[in-house]
């Protein structure tokens, strides 16, 4: 498995996004209330930019009057054509057999070892985490 420096943890606070190109892919990777998420910036629909959709949330009820808003900021909605997307997993919120290719992302100190090593040259400073892509 390869490895892919994103950036610094503190450039990508939660709700927040960065889209890389690794190998000539495009992936979109996530924050979301702290954890860290990779998806293929592509919609399998019609092969939108998805990643660069609105980050949303899921309406549920379980019995007719009863709403309830949950997983703010969880869902991924396309935006070429509104397709939502399951962040966790990659898959569509209605369930279909349809999926996004997802990705592991870890956070590592051994990166900035790595880094001062000249095997990727992004910027970094000594003091902070990085976010590290495995495709
Ligand atoms: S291209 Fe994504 S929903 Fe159509």
């Amino acid at each position: 498995m390869s490895r892919f420096v994103v950036c610094k943890v503190s450039e990508l606070p939660p709700g927040g996004r960065r889209i890389v190109r690794v190998n000539g892919r495009e992936i979109g990777v996530f924050n979301v209330k702290g954890k860290y998420y990779a998806l293929r910036n592509l919609c399998p629909h019609q092969s939108a930019p998805l990643c660069q959709g609105e980050l949303t949330g899921l309406a549920v009820s379980d019995e007719p009057g009863e709403i309830e808003w949950t997983r703010e900021g969880e869902i991924l909605r396309c935006p070429w054509h509104g397709w939502e997307f399951d962040i966790l997993s990659g898959r569509t919120v209605f369930q279909s057999k349809n999926r996004v290719k997802t990705y592991d992302v870890r956070v590592e100190k051994e990166a900035l070892k790595r880094l001062n090593e000249g095997v990727e040259t992004y910027p970094v400073t000594v003091e902070d985490q990085v976010v590290i892509l495995e495709y």
